[in-house]
């Protein structure tokens, strides 16, 4: 299903100081042993494992679609892991003739918000809340728009909404009850950036695609080649901690996975990017996660990585489905494109992609190469998956725990603060201790 090359990240090709040897790969590590059969007794625990084994996620979209399926507008009211595995789903279908229209609001730029929502026909519309907390204040202040819009317009609001939240707690579950809305469990052991393989992300992919089985179909392949999830955590911990890579950068080679790796950023950095560990002591973990977009940022962006600070580990991602879109055999006399005619532009992308590839090995930037064989929905779940149990394993190897995110629930507190949230009087909600040292105004 896809091909991952380490090859650019060995010391026989890049030698020592950027590359790793045989030993510290094929060994993984000296604690290896031990944290492997940690992770392989826990891991059947684990939120994002367990709710793949829900049959009824299927089904019940499926229902839920088949009732629904007139709506033309799909509006998405969500943030963070519950906006991103959704977008990643739709980015996939970004060059496909759609029924309907889809618009992910994972933002409060009231200049987007304003423009959506004069996209949209409000009567065609549904709305889905999705906040696993059922607190989270963007997503609570678009709703708390939608919702009288939809009342103001005398719509039905158990028609015009479907919620995706706790299955107990937060203002989202207390709302459905009370008022009736169609409301979806997200189980109590899984957050948000892990979620997509629930009803927070199939739910509304049904809406794109009814084959949404596959995504799961995808994870399938992932069970059995389980190791390579450990392994590939284990590359990107030992570049970190032992050749100081502390970015990583997902380079895509197709537009269609620009989302994904978004999604992978989000995972990588809120999941690993830990100040305390789990003995309590003080580590600051994690790796820069970068998203560059190829063949774009090989005008931009590359520069850097191949000669700014030798702190990154690449990964090359791309997908080997062909087109038949050709260069026309014009100009054919002349150097600057002669060599061009009639080739295909799958081979102007490929060459570019071994091209960058290449310079990248050549100046000792470890670098792995993830090829896909067609990117498809049961790719796609692979590839959800296989981050999911890298991201997972890894905080075992660095021992953190992966699934909070304290840092920045501080951010948010402060911010309750200064909306005069009842019960939340951080005293650095006054912003003068910060912004009253240096400041300078430019007319
Ligand atoms: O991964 C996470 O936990 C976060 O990115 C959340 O998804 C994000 O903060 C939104 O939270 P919620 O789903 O509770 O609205």
């Amino acid at each position: 299903m896809f091909k991952i090359n380490y090859s650019g990240v060995m010391s026989s090709v890049i030698g020592d100081d950027n590359g790793l040897t045989d030993r510290e790969v094929k060994y993984f590590g000296e604690n290896f042993d031990d944290i492997y059969s940690e992770f392989i007794s826990e891991r059947v625990n684990y939120g994002f494992v367990r709710v793949l084994d829900d049959k009824d996620i299927i089904e019940e979209s499926k229902n839920f679609y088949e009732r629904n399926k007139d709506f033309k507008y799909i509006v998405i009211l969500g943030i963070g892991g519950s906006a991103l595995g959704f977008q990643s789903i739709l980015n996939l279908y970004n060059f496909s003739k759609r029924e309907r229209e889809f618009f992910v609001l994972d933002n409060v730029d009231p200049v987007n918000i304003s423009y959506v929502f004069k996209k949209i026909d409000l009567g065609k519309t549904l709305f889905f809340v999705i906040s696993k907390s059922g607190e989270t204040v963007e997503t609570l202040s678009q709703f708390l728009y939608a919702y009288e819009l939809v009342k103001n317009n005398k719509l039905d609001v158990k028609r015009h909404f479907v919620i995706i939240t706790d299955p107990e707690k937060g203002f989202l579950r207390e709302i459905s009850k009370k008022e009736g809305i169609p409301t979806f469990d997200v189980p109590k052991d899984l957050g948000g950036r892990f979620s997509v393989l629930s009803y927070v992300g199939l739910l509304p992919a049904m809406f794109i695609d009814e084959n949404i089985s596959e995504l799961i179909e995808g994870t399938k392949i992932i069970e059995r080649n389980f190791i390579e999830t450990c392994l590939f955590a284990n590359i990107l911990y030992l570049l970190n901690l032992r050749r100081g890579k502390s970015n990583v950068v997902m380079f895509h080679y197709g537009d269609r996975l620009e989302r994904f790796c978004q999604w992978f950023s989000q995972l990588w950095a809120e999941s690993l990017g830990k100040k305390i560990g789990n003995n309590g002591e003080i580590i600051r973990t994690g790796q820069t996660p970068i998203v560059a977009r190829g063949v774009t940022d090989q005008h931009s962006q590359l520069q850097l990585y191949l000669e700014g600070p030798r702190d990154k580990v690449v990964i090359m991602i791309k997908s080997k489905e062909k087109t038949d879109l050709h260069i026309p055999n014009v100009f054919g006399e002349f150097d600057s494109v002669g060599y061009l005619c009639s080739k295909s532009f799958d081979d102007l992308f490929n060459a570019e992609f071994y091209g960058t590839y290449g310079a990248l090995v050549k100046e000792a930037i470890p670098t792995i190469a993830i090829e896909l064989e067609e990117l498809t929905l049961r790719s796609l779940g692979a590839l959800f998956y296989f981050f999911e149990l890298a991201t997972a394993y890894s905080g075992k190897l660095y021992n953190i725990n992966p699934f909070d995110q304290p840092g920045v629930e501080i951010g948010k507190r402060i911010a309750f603060s200064i909306l005069g949230k009842k019960g939340f009087d951080e005293k650095f909600a006054t912003k003068d201790w910060f912004l009253n040292k240096y400041e300078r105004t430019v007319y």
